[in-house]
């Protein structure tokens, strides 16, 4: 009986909106009929999937992934229709050695026209070496927690303002669009729970210095569906929701129900990593984001519109997965039979 469904699901492959037709044609319609008809709150009709795998993904890979497998998969995913990329960051190579090579990825990407590739930039040294690297757009990452942040960047949550307000500085100078992030926004591995009030605090800081987008981090995946109503009820007071993005880790299987509590409170702009890639090195246990894959199926059976390829975005699953010699984490892929 399983073997038969899972050829079921193999042997399906072929046009139309799933993955190479994966039983979506028939079961999306009548999914996103049932959500309409359900009372549940208005979902978007579009989605801005930010795919940070290339960076969020990477940085946590234990072997140094060679800068041409970086550049090929970043391609991969323009190809396969992602607006935003997030290529690489421009943070200290004893840190995060792992993104040592930022200048050639930045040099070595076919950029498509329409596509962001933004960066990190911790700092002002960041940001002037990744505007000389051809950055174009840049991120700023803060934190709800102060003991994450001094793991994470060396300083308070505060000092980290004050740096990020330089950043912001020049960036508005260039006119360099910054998106703001804040890790730890359902918790913190090493302060355990994080208030919603001290969440919006710092989404607001980042806002109102000028962050045209606020990611809201759940670093660690310790977040359930009411932990994430509650922060984005207190956060949506300070900064107008379409501002917010949601960035979501997988550690304990609750990404993607955080995910619809959010589209549901009218966040369209989501965050994931192909297969799944991913974690952070200063959170210890963190797993990867959400997969892109799993992302993307759950939209288009909502009938939510993200331009996203699926069966090319699959592929670029593969490819970086067969490029680690690791199993997928994406569960749209494995049902596939893609790696
Ligand atoms: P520090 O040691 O306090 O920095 O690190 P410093 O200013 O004292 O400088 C020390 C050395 O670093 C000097 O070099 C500087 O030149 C150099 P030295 O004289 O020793 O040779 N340096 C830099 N080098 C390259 N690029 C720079 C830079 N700045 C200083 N930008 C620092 C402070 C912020 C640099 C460090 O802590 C760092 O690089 N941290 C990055 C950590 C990181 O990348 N974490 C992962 C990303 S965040 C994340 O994953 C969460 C997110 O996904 C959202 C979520 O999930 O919640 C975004
Ligand atoms: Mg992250």
């Amino acid at each position: 009986m399983a073997a038969g469904l899972v050829r079921m699901v193999c042997g399906s492959f072929g046009p139309g909106p799933g993955p190479r037709g994966v039983a979506l044609s028939s079961s999306t319609a009548a999914v996103a009929k049932a959500v309409s008809l359900s009372g549940l709150k208005p979902l978007p009709e579009k989605v801005k999937i930010v795919e940070v795998g290339p960076r969020d993904g990477l940085q946590n890979e234990k072997t140094i992934v060679p800068a041409d497998v970086k550049i090929r998969l970043i391609d991969m995913l323009s190809e396969a229709g992602l607006p935003v990329i997030e290529a690489t960051s421009f943070v200290s190579p004893k840190w995060v050695p792992q993104m040592a090579d930022q200048e050639e990825v930045m040099r070595g990407i076919h950029r498509k026209p329409g596509v962001s590739y933004p960066v990190l930039t911790p700092n002002l040294k960041g940001y002037r070496a990744a505007v000389k690297a051809g950055a174009m757009e840049v991120a700023i990452f803060g934190a709800a927690s102060e003991l994450f942040s001094k793991r994470n960047i060396n300083c308070s949550v505060e000092e980290s303002l004050q740096r990020f307000e330089e950043v912001m500085s020049a960036a508005r100078e260039e006119k360099v669009p910054v998106r703001g992030y804040v890790s730890c926004v359902l918790g913190c591995p090493y302060e355990g729970s994080v208030s919603p009030s001290r969440v919006a605090e710092v989404a607001q800081r980042l806002y109102s210095m000028g962050c045209y987008e606020v990611s809201l981090g759940d670093t660690v995946g310790m977040g359930t569906p009411g932990g994430m109503a509650a922060m984005l009820e207190a956060v949506m007071r300070e900064v107008p929701v379409h501002a917010l993005a949601v960035h979501c880790h997988d550690t304990y299987g609750q990404a993607l129900a955080n995910i619809l509590v959010a589209l549901q409170n009218g966040v369209s702009v989501v965050d994931a990593s192909v297969a799944g890639l991913g974690g952070c090195p200063y959170a210890q246990g963190a797993s990867g984001n959400v997969a892109t894959e799993d992302v993307v199926y759950m939209l288009h059976g909502l009938s939510i519109h993200t331009g996203v390829d699926l069966p090319k975005l699959m592929d670029a699953g593969s490819y970086i997965c067969r490029s680690l010699n690791r199993r997928t984490s994406s569960k749209v892929a494995q049902a596939s039979c893609k790696l």
